[in-house]
């Protein structure tokens, strides 16, 4: 593993910390952040570990006018011998190079990046919780910083980590959610951004979950830009179906995120023996598999919604209710397999989790 110098500086008084058992989704933050600058002409430099504080910034800087920024997001888990683990790391630290790709943002050095992370882990280990379903979430991101209104990538940027206890994302915690399928807004189109984690996805997915939200739903299901048929993804994770027996989650298409719990999924499955296709599906084809008793279960993954099983779509005015609105075995066992693994009370045959 390569390793680099970082100048670290611990905080003074450590914060309080909350009660680990009622834990929120990405309210609370630990004592210390890593920061790293860019600058056109000389690199990365001056990497860090400082206190948890607010940060300077030009109100110019291109991130508050254009948007140039990007984001990760994974967790670290406290196992019953105490060992920090990870899932995966080493992919979000790639997907956030292809993101900056996308963005004209410059690359990170990802075991650097990796590195940093593992020493913030180990300064505010203290705040990975260990009761079940809870877990330390982790926020790499970028953004740019030059002052200049002109359209252009910026010629600085700074990248960040922040760590933030949680526990489930969805009130509904690992019960079924509610998911209205958007007929009116979309979330990307062919060519666009909707294969980087970046911020205009999200703001630009706020007006159709507001909808949502008023009639009772918790995020919505998107579908492509161009048909308005073919199902994308869920706000903050990927769709899965299961219909007579298989399972089947949309086709990676250049306006769906690469999710890391997608590919597990897929994995996982392919290991059970569980057929599992990448295709599209559209909505009709969801509809008609309900209408004739063949939509067994659905389940959206992601690094922060984990696995969350889907009680009931809302498709124009019809109410699909599936599995009688409960989880299904599938949904469950598969939710069970990947937390074991991913905080060491099982084992992991695909060596996805590295020990800190
Ligand atoms: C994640 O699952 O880590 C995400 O980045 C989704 C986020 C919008 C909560």
């Amino acid at each position: 593993m390569k390793d680099f110098n970082i100048e670290i500086t611990l905080c003074s008084t450590k914060k309080e910390k909350p009660s680990f058992d009622q834990l929120e989704f990405g309210r609370i933050f630990t004592d210390h952040m890593f920061v790293w600058n860019y600058t056109e002409g000389k690199g990365w430099h001056d990497p860090r570990i400082t206190p948890y504080q607010p940060i300077l910034l030009d109100p110019a800087a291109t991130v508050f006018h254009y948007g140039q920024t990007v984001f990760e997001g994974l967790k670290a888990y406290l196992s019953k011998e105490e060992q920090i683990l990870l899932f995966r790391p080493d992919q979000n630290m790639k997907r956030l190079n292809q993101s900056n790709d996308r963005l004209c943002m410059p690359k990170i050095d990802e075991e650097l990046a990796l590195s940093a992370l593992k020493q913030l882990l180990l300064i505010d280990r203290d705040w990975i919780p260990a009761a079940e379903g809870t877990s330390l979430y982790i926020r790499p991101f970028m953004i740019a910083t030059e002052p200049y209104l002109g359209v252009a990538p910026s010629s600085s940027y700074q990248f960040m980590i922040i760590l933030s206890p949680v526990g489930s994302y969805y009130k509904e915690g690992i019960n079924p959610v509610k998911i209205a399928v958007e007929s009116e807004y979309v979330r990307a189109v062919r060519g666009g951004t909707g294969n980087a984690k970046t911020a205009g996805n999200y703001a630009s997915s706020l007006k159709a979950s507001e909808v949502a939200s008023r009639k009772g739903y918790s995020q919505v299901l998107w579908l492509d830009g161009r048909e308005m048929q073919y199902i994308e993804e869920v706000g903050s994770m990927n769709i899965f179906f299961k219909m007579n027996g298989e399972v089947v989650t949309p086709a990676l298409n250049g306006s769906i995120l690469e999710g890391i719990t997608r590919k597990s999924i897929i994995e996982l499955l392919r290991n059970w023996n569980i057929p599992v296709v990448e295709r599209q599906v559209s909505i009709h084809e969801i509809q008609q598999a309900y209408h004739d008793g063949v939509l067994e279960e659905a389940f959206g993954t992601g690094t922060a919604a984990v696995i969350s099983p889907i009680g009931e779509f809302l498709w124009k005015n019809e109410k699909m209710v599936i599995n009688g609105g409960e989880t299904g075995q599938l949904s469950k066992k598969l939710y069970d397999s990947l937390t074991g693994i991913q905080n060491g009370t099982e084992p992991d045959p695909f060596g996805w989790t590295i020990r800190v």
